[in-house]
């Protein structure tokens, strides 16, 4: 991993992945520059993925860009939410590029949040075996993590992102200007993924996030251009050591075990990727309490930073009856399930995480304490 910046809000990161490796591309006005397209793969046509709220904004600007390049520039609006994130949807996209007789070299160009990144990402590793493809995050939370890694794929209804691929992308293209159009609710939901770098991986960060948390809410450019530079820097170094997470990349899900299951429990939708995750960070930091790595005030603070970023901090209730039970049923299906074992990610309080089994009566403790009611 390296990078650099030519100005302020400007910079590049590269991720080290062999012959997969790439470049996170970070600034304002990105889209509509068809400098920003060059030296991709040669093909005739480039088709770009997007859904029914974002293409308004910002697929004409895309496209014009891309004609410089690309002789044909198609587009699939696919129905916009978490709930589309299916088999059926990943079918029309299948549908357009037969439809069109995209050959084998077209590029597939993924404009939008995580939700159109992951399918796209997911069509473009399957179809004809696998075309190119190139992200242009619109979300935070697709600038800071989604995008970038190469993790593709669809929900089921039996657990979340359970059918996909590992599959990188040739560029990754961060517009700061699309997060100006984002609601605060999605602003929210992307601080979450940023939040988690720090108790992760760099604590210096989670001093920097929280001392900038009313200028990040309030999306300053270069405040903003920071946190996602930052963000990049941290995934694309864990990523690169760590692509098909064989052990270290699986500190990126920390509070994506509890909040996995706040998503699938809640319906898929109602409670956004990005609240899961903050209100899963919040209990698995009382996990790591309960399991003596870090003191109260850890819990507190982490607490208190995930409440002003306007995110959940108190956990729902799954199931009036056995809540602990739904709780535990819907995370022995998370992915990184060993053997039936849940598996969490804790943290030390100084920057590191760990990946454990913890037992089942102390998790429902963790239930029990964080849940509303
Ligand atoms: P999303 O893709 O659903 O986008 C959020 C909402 O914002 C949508 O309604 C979208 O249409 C709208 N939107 C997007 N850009 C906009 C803009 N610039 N202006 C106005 N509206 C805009 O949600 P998300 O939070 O970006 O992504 C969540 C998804 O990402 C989940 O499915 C999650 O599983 C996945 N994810 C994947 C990875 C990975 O490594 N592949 C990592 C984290 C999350
Ligand atoms: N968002 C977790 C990962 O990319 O591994």
């Amino acid at each position: 991993m390296s990078s650099n910046s030519s100005n302020s809000t400007e910079s590049s990161v590269h991720i080290d992945l062999g012959n997969r490796s790439y470049d996170i591309r970070i600034g304002s006005g990105l889209l509509q520059r068809s400098g920003s397209f060059f030296d991709l793969p040669h093909a005739t046509s480039a088709v770009v993925v997007s859904n029914e709220t974002i293409a308004p904004l910002y697929l004409e600007r895309t496209a014009v860009a891309l004609k410089q390049h690309f002789s044909a520039v198609h587009s699939v609006i696919l129905p916009d939410g978490e709930v589309y994130k299916n088999w059926e949807t990943l079918n029309e996209i299948f549908d357009h590029l037969l439809a069109q007789r995209c050959d084998r070299k077209t590029v597939l160009f993924a404009l939008g949040g995580g939700v159109v990144g992951d399918m796209t990402g997911f069509a473009a590793a399957s179809y004809m075996r696998g075309v190119p493809f190139v992200q242009l995050p619109t979300t935070l939370l697709a600038q800071v993590d989604s995008s970038v890694g190469g993790k593709t794929g669809i929900n089921h209804p039996l657990g979340k992102n359970m059918v996909g691929a590992f599959y990188q992308p040739q560029r990754v293209i961060c517009d700061l200007d699309t997060l100006k159009t984002l609601p605060s609710r999605e602003l929210s939901a992307g601080l979450s993924e940023v939040i988690k770098y720090g108790p992760i991986y760099d604590m210096a960060f989670l001093d920097w996030v929280e001392a900038n948390l009313d200028a990040l809410r309030a999306c300053d450019p270069e405040t903003m251009a920071y946190a996602v530079r930052r963000s990049c820097e941290i995934k694309a170094d864990v990523v690169s050591k760590d692509e098909r997470e064989g052990g270290l990349r699986a500190i990126l899900n920390f509070g994506h075990t509890f909040g996995h299951a706040i998503e699938a429990g809640m319906g898929y939708g109602a409670w956004l990727h990005g609240e899961g995750v903050g209100c899963g960070m919040v209990m698995a930091s009382v996990l790591s309490q309960k399991m003596g790595l870090v003191e109260q005030a850890f819990v507190d603070r982490i607490t208190r930073i995930v409440k002003r970023a306007g995110l959940p901090t108190v956990a729902p209730v799954l199931d009036a009856q056995d809540n602990v039970g739904r709780y535990m049923e819907l995370m022995r299906v998370d992915k990184k399930a060993d053997a039936g074992q849940i598996q969490f990610v804790v943290v030390d309080g100084r920057g590191t995480a760990h990946v454990r089994p913890a037992p089942d009566a102390l998790v429902a403790e963790v239930i029990n304490t964080c849940c509303a009611g």
